[in-house]
């Protein structure tokens, strides 16, 4: 259904182009420090300011990217960031998330040192939250108002996946 490929300078304009307000861009990137209005100019300087950062893009069979998402390893060297996770809103709905997050959960644990995958998740992001339950994923902690946004606080959802609870999915 989706390959991964590493994230090219080139696919900004169109990963930019499925955030389309300031609500999208913050349920998506958290506190990342992207401004609205948002252009791929942001993009394409945070994917270079930091090749820790595995950023990827997942294309569909006709090779056009429908999502993206980035890996970090923590500090400990034992488990692993997911962020940025996103689908283009033309194609949400038919598996493209859970078929780019099954392939990214096989990247993050590839390395056999890594024991745990962690994300963050705004606690009124529904659709995402199930996604990540489906795959396997529980709340470690709830951090209320971590942003703001039109006088409204958001809160923050820590899930995590651990190596033993992952089941890995044939590509
Ligand atoms: C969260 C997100 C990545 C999910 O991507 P997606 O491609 O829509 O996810 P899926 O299609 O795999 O699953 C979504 C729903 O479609 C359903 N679905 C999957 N395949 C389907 C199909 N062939 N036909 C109908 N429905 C289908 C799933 O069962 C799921 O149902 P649910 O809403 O009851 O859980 C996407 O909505 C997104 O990019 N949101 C904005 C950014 C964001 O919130 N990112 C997360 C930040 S933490």
């Amino acid at each position: 259904m989706i390959e991964l490929r590493a994230f090219e300078p080139a696919d900004a304009l169109r990963v930019a182009s499925w955030i389309d307000s300031l609500e999208a861009l913050i349920t998506w990137s958290g506190n990342t420090g992207f401004t609205w209005p948002f252009d791929a100019g942001q993009l394409s300087a945070f994917h270079a300011s930091d090749p820790s950062r595995r950023c990827h893009v997942a294309v569909g069979s006709d090779g056009a990217p429908v999502g993206h998402f980035l890996l970090r390893t923590e500090p400990s060297g034992r488990s692993v960031r997911l962020g940025m996770v996103l689908i283009s809103p033309a194609v949400r709905g038919r598996g493209y998330g859970e078929a780019m997050l099954e392939a990214a959960l096989g990247e993050a644990f590839a390395s056999p040192a890594i024991q745990r995958v962690n994300l963050g998740v705004y606690s009124h992001n529904a659709g995402a939250i199930r996604l990540y339950e489906r795959l396997g994923f529980r709340t470690e902690s709830v951090t209320p108002k971590v942003t703001s946004i039109a006088g409204e606080w958001w809160a923050s959802i820590t899930m995590s996946l651990p190596r033993d609870a992952w089941r890995p999915h044939a590509p």
